[in-house]
């Protein structure tokens, strides 16, 4: 039996777009409203820990609220062809949601909180329980904070996403505009034998090397990718 292609996906906010939540950049943004110094840096957690905790409690809310969309089921079936892993930069969990087995977060996870203290432990909020507040401390009695990466800090997955990348026959990029490093750096790692699709509505900047650009949203990208990846297999 034929070894499975590594189908390697690359998702940003745009991929979460039709289950209702929102991009960071560009119209309706998160950044348009909020300011990247006052919720998304350890300044800003030094600053006023409860308007941080505030926000990410309000991005629970509005997780709890919506379901995967088209586009994150299509990645899930595509496994049934394709040894898929997907290196996300989405905090929310739809990806798993929607049955997808081979998720990495680069900057975190929504329904997670963290220790302050040396340990860093991590703990699993509920859909019952998802608010947390200055007070909510940890076994050992250090303040828990969001387990998401901000700005500055450092990428613990990195090294993994790097070596999932180079595996890659097939490389696909979905609803991120590449604004954000390291991440956005992970088209360096690419084979230059694979075959390399992005799928954005607008406009993104790539440039180097050979790229199919489906300008399509998510949902309807993807039903076309599945088409073209079934024809060529
Ligand atoms: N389907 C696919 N893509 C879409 C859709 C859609 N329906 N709607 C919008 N997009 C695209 C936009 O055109 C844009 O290129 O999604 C992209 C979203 O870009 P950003 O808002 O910059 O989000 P992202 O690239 O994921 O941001 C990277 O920045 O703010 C930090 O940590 C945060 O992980 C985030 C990182």
């Amino acid at each position: 039996m034929n070894k499975k292609k590594k189908l390697v996906v690359l998702t940003g906010a745009g991929m979460s777009v039709e289950s209702g939540l929102s991009t960071f950049r560009g119209a309706g943004g998160l950044w348009g409203k909020e300011r990247v110094e006052d919720v998304a840096t350890i300044q800003a957690w030094y600053r006023d820990k409860q308007k941080v905790l505030d926000f990410y409690n309000l991005r629970r809310k509005e997780l709890l609220g919506v379901k995967p969309n088209e586009g994150h089921l299509i990645l899930a079936e595509l496994e049934k062809d394709f040894d898929v892993e997907i290196i996300t930069q989405n905090v929310d969990n739809l990806h798993e949601q929607a049955g997808s087995t081979h998720v990495t977060h680069l900057h975190g996870e929504l329904m997670k909180v963290r220790s302050t203290g040396p340990g860093e432990e991590v703990f699993d909020l509920t859909t019952d329980n998802y608010e947390t507040h200055v007070g909510d401390l940890c076994p050992k009695a250090y303040q828990l904070r969001p387990y998401i990466v901000w700005f500055g800090e450092a990428v613990p997955e990195m090294e993994k996403a790097i070596n999932i990348t180079e595996q890659s026959d097939i490389f696909v990029v979905i609803g991120t505009s590449l604004n954000v490093y390291p991440a956005a750096g992970l088209l360096n790692y690419v084979p230059s034998g694979a075959v390399v699709y992005l799928i954005d509505p607008n406009d993104v900047n790539v440039n180097g090397r050979n790229i199919t650009i489906i300008k399509k949203g998510a949902g309807e990208g993807l039903k076309e990718l599945k088409e073209i990846l079934n024809n060529k297999e």
